[in-house]
């Protein structure tokens, strides 16, 4: 499954994904993409990514984990995710995403 990935120079990059990955695992390896230093735990919010708005009713619900460190982004606007907390499924092939800035 494809997914594509605006990266933070503003290229258009993209992404091979499998259903069950991560988003992020899926795209952490681009270059200019999401840094993800806590490796998924919900932790760090280098994984924040803008998620196209047509593509975000499709998404697990926020929990209140990722709702809270989305909460301490400078950066948050309505349509930001952490892209750990989201499992790639075959309904989501082509989603198509910004990396969000480094904080
Ligand atoms: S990788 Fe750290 S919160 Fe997503």
């Amino acid at each position: 499954m494809r997914i594509i990935v605006t990266d933070r120079e503003g290229s258009v990059q993209e992404a091979e994904g499998e259903p069950g990955l991560k988003l992020m695992e899926a795209i952490r390896d681009l270059d200019d993409s999401v840094d993800a230093i806590c490796g998924g735990l919900c932790s760090c919010a280098t994984c924040h990514v803008y998620v196209d708005g047509e593509w975000l009713g499709r998404l697990p619900a926020i929990e209140d984990d990722e709702e809270e460190l989305l909460d301490s982004l400078e950066n948050r606007q309505s349509n930001s995710r952490l892209s750990c907390q989201i499992e790639l499924t075959p309904e989501l092939d082509g989603i198509t995403l910004t990396v969000g800035p480094e904080e």
